[in-house]
């Protein structure tokens, strides 16, 4: 089936819906998402969402760009970076005159609570600045644009997965899309296209992530000709719950919750004195992994604990209660009285398809642009979170980019009319399925993911080496070899779940050997790349951007551009 729109946005989570309702009603504009809207996972964010309104203590929008550029170990854009800081209190206030239910102080101002690695007076303690609605600040988010976009009338394709950009004289006017429920391939022939698919964590064995965070749109876009950016920078939460990965968020921590080792010591207090457990991520879950190695996990197992239990009934009840509800039901303990079992797990994609804060997407170091292709959220990098993202900075960044994207598509799609496309897209993708269906084969889908997963996780996740490093390439390139002989034993069309497995885990299979392979080319350490081979910051060689082109057949091509720095220079970080 064939289909004409103006703009085609990818993704149903805040980005992509803060985009579409820009775009204006006179735009015609689809929305095309994996999974059911309301179940993209932005819904899953908890903790808030940044931004210095100064309602609960003194704050400036500087103060929040400083701490981003020095959370970010100083590879964040800071042009970039201080759009983002300067627009946070008019997006929130946006957000509360478009119904979001945000928590009130006694006045009835927006309530604000602590966060990691947010500060007040460049550094000097932490400050409250995530705004949020218990711990469920993302749900909430969520379900106000959607209903929002309903009230647009903005069309929904759920449950439709995207095949490919296509790209015709070097302009992006549509994508192919697989309809799940039928097997039915969709041509959607538009002006221009954003992909705002979110992030790829289900690449590594424990993560925080959905089912659904397979990185698709980053891999379409890579294979089409577009860059990715800093994807060697991969933040790992530092509270998931033991073995699952399931996030307990920062808020925790923000309300005063405490991480403590076997010996009940409060350890973060010996790495970061001034703001402890509020430290940013890079750092708490390096730390919470060198208790481990140092014989302090409780158990002598390879976890810590998080101590809720002096904060009271109330707080946990009414702030808390999302995780301390996962806390009962997936780790079996009791909040209130019992400490939480947590480690790092994988969360958030701090690199993404490279573009410029208008939500362009970029080719080069000279900052070309790919004609109708935009990209914003998790799958973007703009850069504003650099080498390590800090908490409540994200859902901050899809609303911000998500709306400037929306503006600058608004502006382009007016000057062009439809470009014209070949009229056999979906027969081409048709016979590529076909194929994939049809090829016999040896392998099995399940062993490859696991096997990728289980490299990621050993040797790609919070400690790297040279050595770890050249063993996870040789291993993902094994197994992308092999994905070759993996075949499809469901034949039907409708709902293929193994179909849909496959088309992801080659997806995932590319990207995995991107965040490889800058890792290996950034002999550095810097925010969430840590190399124990190079365990410094090195900023005369890699104060640079990496960006990964896609080469079929072939390695990526690791080349770099420079950071933009404004206001504030490299300094040694420390909290
Ligand atoms: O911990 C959290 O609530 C996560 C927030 C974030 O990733 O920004």
């Amino acid at each position: 089936m064939k289909h004409h729109y103006d703009v085609i946005i990818i993704g149903a989570g805040l980005a992509g819906l803060r985009a579409a309702i820009e775009l204006g009603e006179e735009t015609k504009v689809a929305v095309i998402s994996k999974v059911f809207a309301t179940r993209s996972h932005s819904g899953a964010a908890q903790g808030g969402i940044g931004a210095a309104l100064g309602n609960e203590e003194e704050d400036s929008w500087e103060w929040h760009m400083f701490d981003t550029v020095k959370g970010s170990d100083y590879l964040g854009d800071q042009d970039s970076i201080e759009i983002m800081t300067q627009d946070a209190p008019r997006t929130i206030y946006e957000l509360e005159h478009i119904g979001v239910p945000f928590n009130r102080t006694a006045e009835g101002k927006i309530a604000q609570r602590a966060f990691g690695g947010h500060t007040s007076g460049f550094g000097k303690a932490a400050v409250k600045r995530a705004c949020f609605a218990a711990d469920r600040t993302g749900r909430v988010i969520l379900d106000t644009l959607w209903e929002k976009s309903l009230q647009r009338g903005i069309r929904f394709f759920d449950e439709f997965h995207i095949l490919s950009l296509i790209v015709q004289d070097h302009q992006c006017c549509g994508v192919t899309a697989y309809e799940i429920a039928t097997g039915e391939i969709h041509v959607f022939h538009c002006k221009a296209v954003l992909l705002a698919t979110g992030g790829a964590g289900k690449i590594f064995k424990t993560t925080s992530n959905a089912l659904a965070s397979t990185g698709d749109g980053m891999a379409v876009a890579y294979r089409a000709g577009a860059p990715l950016e800093d994807m060697e920078f991969v933040q790992f939460h530092p509270t998931g719950i033991y073995k699952l990965g399931i996030l307990i968020s920062e808020a925790a921590r923000g309300e005063g919750g405490i991480l403590r080792n076997n010996e009940g010591e409060r350890f973060m207090e010996r790495y970061a004195p001034t703001i402890k457990d509020l430290a940013p991520r890079d750092m708490v879950s390096r730390c919470i992994l060198e208790e481990i190695r140092a014989g302090r996990g409780i158990d002598g197992k390879d976890y810590v604990h998080l101590d809720l239990t002096h904060l009271g009934q109330e707080v946990n009840d009414s702030k808390l209660a999302e995780i301390t509800g996962f806390a009962r039901t997936y780790a079996g303990v009791e909040p209130n009285k019992e400490p939480i079992p947590v480690q790092p797990t994988c969360h958030y994609m701090m690199g993404g398809i490279a573009s410029n804060a208008d939500g362009q997407v970029v080719l080069d170091s000279q900052g070309s642009t790919f004609a109708g292709l935009y990209t914003a959220g998790e799958c973007a990098c703009v850069s504003v979170h650099g080498a390590n993202r800090l908490g409540c900075n994200s859902l901050l960044d899809t609303l911000v980019f998500g709306r400037r994207s929306g503006k600058e598509i608004r502006k382009f799609i007016h000057s062009i009319g439809l470009p014209p496309i070949a009229e056999d897209v979906a027969q081409q993708e048709k016979e590529k399925l076909q194929i994939l269906m049809d090829r016999p084969g040896d392998e099995n889908y399940g062993a490859v993911l696991a096997e990728m997963q289980a490299v990621m996780m050993d040797k790609v996740s919070v400690f790297r080496t040279q050595a770890s490093l050249k063993e996870a390439l040789e291993k993902i390139r094994e197994l992308q070899q092999r994905f070759t002989r993996v075949s499809v034993g469901d034949r039907g069309n409708c709902f293929n779940r193994e179909l849909l497995d496959v088309l992801e885990l080659d997806n995932m299979l590319d990207l995995a050997e991107v965040i490889a392979a800058g890792a290996l080319f950034r002999e550095e350490s810097r925010g969430a790349h840590f190399r124990e081979d190079f365990p410094t910051r090195d900023d005369n060689k890699f104060l640079v951007h990496t960006l990964a082109g896609y080469r079929p057949e072939k390695e990526p091509q690791i080349f770099t551009k420079p950071v933009t720095i404004t206001r504030f220079q490299p300094q040694e970080r420390k909290y």
